[in-house]
């Protein structure tokens, strides 16, 4: 009896053992990785067992996101990559979306009053497309496989569909109200006006024939002929300023990521047109000054201190930030300097929350629709790379006849000189709209290295909040010795210096921590959730890569080798 008793423990702690493991992140030899979609994600891990790079892998889940999560996936909207090859100089390429060439500072006015659908939920919000573009300069600095091979299996299940998840047909279901006056989208994404069922499949035919496109001819079967007819043709005659010039016209960037130092580890992440990078080093250099393991997570010390550190980083990039194109004197070095970074913190009381400038603009509302994938090959290369189309779905426009959405990109430009106020508008002059400018970004894809090896990918969805996200993952890594999977499933909180709100998940911070932090005169607010982080972290001691799979989204989305 006693001996079946102890047998009966030892189940139930292995069970327990089981419970634990949730905590656990994905561990995998050879190569990860890791994206909102496991399908997308799977469809990466096969080209790298296939002998493809991380570039390779990354552009081929980008393809498969832009079919399996047309909520941020796209071809229709841009983004950005982190390169850092096991050996050599990091790379950064920018696709991001740019301004047509009919573009006005005072676009998104209506008889002088600003408009917020022309900003955000017309023709007028779509923006240059460069997804295509961009994976495209990446795959030919990069890339090992063949490009067709990374295109056809996101054809594949465009042609032959794809079985839908709980969750995306409820997605599909709540965003069809809003699509309902494009009958191109309409038709795509639901059966003539009803709403899919989860199981059921979703074939987009359409979309399929735009990718074999693009397979066959590279940027040139998206940026010319057909499929740039045919945006051109929906853009002219609804309102729209995108020509088949300014399709032609558009031309990635590649450029030298911005580089810091946390603690002896290298900080690599993504310069403008994103202000990522630059408030990223920012936080992570003023933080450097405190000890914030000692602290511990959670503490109100290292609340209270990361908040105020997010409101100066936050207060500065919409300070100086936009296009560099447009902008050429940013004072990125400064910002990003140990210098500046202890000017700052001697700013910061101990005991008590500085106060935004009452006299300056709330932020206007941002979509938290973007997305992230991070990868890791053998040789330990490593691709961080976030993408979107702004909105949830973006423009909610599907291409008639090309069967993809476009993004509504525009809306990420300011709305119009001078209008900063406190109802949440911005005017400030670096970020206008113009001809040919990229508007400014808040993606942040991030990756850490220390002693000369990679450690860490990272990066999040969630508009503003996507680099406090990822602040508070390297934290989680760094400072709180977190596996890859505690670093994503911590709970988060953000600060973008207007409103002057601590926006804090709920069941994250104890009542203690509330209490010491309101008593500081923070303003608390609790919220569902933050954004949707995707890691990969290096582990020291087996050398193993780890996923941290974000269950805040479907979850799901790691996967190795
Ligand atoms: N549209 C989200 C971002 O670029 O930050």
């Amino acid at each position: 009896m006693k001996r079946v008793g102890a047998w009966v423990v030892l189940i139930v702690a292995a069970a327990a053992a089981t419970v634990f493991s949730s905590s656990e992140p994905l561990r995998a030899t050879h190569g990860m990785v890791v994206s909102q979609e496991a399908i997308a994600s799977k469809v990466g891990v096969d080209v790298l067992k296939a002998g493809g790079t991380a570039i390779d892998a990354a552009v081929a889940t980008a393809f498969a996101l832009a079919v399996v999560y047309p909520t941020a996936g796209n071809i229709g909207g841009g983004g950005f990559i982190v390169f850092r090859p096991a050996t050599g100089d990091p790379v950064a390429y920018d696709f991001r979306e740019k301004a047509p060439a009919a573009a006005t500072p005072t676009m998104f006015l209506r008889d002088g009053k600003y408009d917020a659908v022309r900003h955000h939920g017309s023709h007028l919000a779509v923006g240059v497309p460069g997804t295509v573009a961009g994976l495209h300069l990446a795959w030919k600095a990069h890339g090992k496989l063949p490009w067709t091979r990374l295109v056809e299996p996101a054809i594949a299940l465009a042609r032959g569909g794809f079985p839908l998840t709980e969750s995306f047909a409820s997605s599909l279901a709540r965003v069809l109200p809003s699509m309902k006056a494009y009958p191109a989208s309409v038709a795509q994404y639901s059966k003539n006006g009803v709403p899919y069922e989860p199981g059921e499949v979703l074939a987009q035919p359409d979309l399929a024939r735009t990718l074999g496109r693009i397979a066959a001819q590279g940027p040139a079967g998206f940026y010319e002929g057909e499929t740039a007819r045919l945006i051109e043709q929906e853009m002219l005659g609804n309102g729209g300023l995108i020509t088949r010039a300014d399709l032609k016209a558009y031309v990635p960037e590649r450029r030298t990521p911005l580089r810091g130092t946390y603690r002896d580890h290298e900080i690599i992440s993504m310069p403008p047109v994103s202000s990522g990078g630059t408030a990223l080093i920012q936080m992570l250099n003023v933080l450097e000054g405190f000890d914030l393991a000692a602290n511990g997570w959670g503490s109100a010390e290292n609340t209270h201190l990361t908040v105020e550190a997010m409101r100066r980083a936050y207060a500065d990039r919409a300070r100086h930030l936009g296009d560099p194109a447009f902008n050429p004197s940013m004072p990125i070095a400064r910002l990003i300097s140990k210098e500046y970074a202890a000017s700052l913190r001697a700013t910061i009381r101990p005991d008590r929350a500085s106060v935004s400038s009452p006299t300056s603009f709330e932020w206007p509302p941002e979509s938290d629709q973007t997305t992230h994938l991070s990868v890791v090959d053998a040789g330990r290369n490593a691709v961080a790379m976030t993408f979107t189309l702004e909105a949830g779905y973006g423009s909610k426009i599907v291409v008639p006849g090309a069967g993809f959405l476009l993004n509504n990109e525009m809306g990420d430009f300011n709305a119009g000189p001078g209008l900063t106020d406190a109802t949440g508008l911005i005017g400030t002059e670096p970020n206008l709209a113009a001809p040919g400018k990229r508007m400014l970004s808040s993606m942040t894809p991030t990756i850490v290295a220390r002693n000369g090896e990679l450690l860490m990918v990272t990066g999040a969805e969630g508009g503003r909040t996507i680099i406090s996200t990822v602040l508070h993952t390297i934290l989680n890594v760094v400072d709180h010795g977190m596996n890859a999977q505690e670093a994503v499933d911590a709970a988060r909180f953000y600060h973008q210096w207007l409103p002057d709100t601590v926006n804090h998940e709920r069941h994250g911070l104890s009542p203690d921590t509330l209490a010491i932090l309101k008593a500081r005169g923070h303003a608390l607010k609790a919220i569902e959730r933050q954004g949707s982080a995707e890691v990969i972290v290096v582990e020291a001691r087996s050398g193993k890569l780890a996923g941290g799979d974000d269950r805040r989204s479907a979850g799901g989305g790691a996967a190795g080798y």
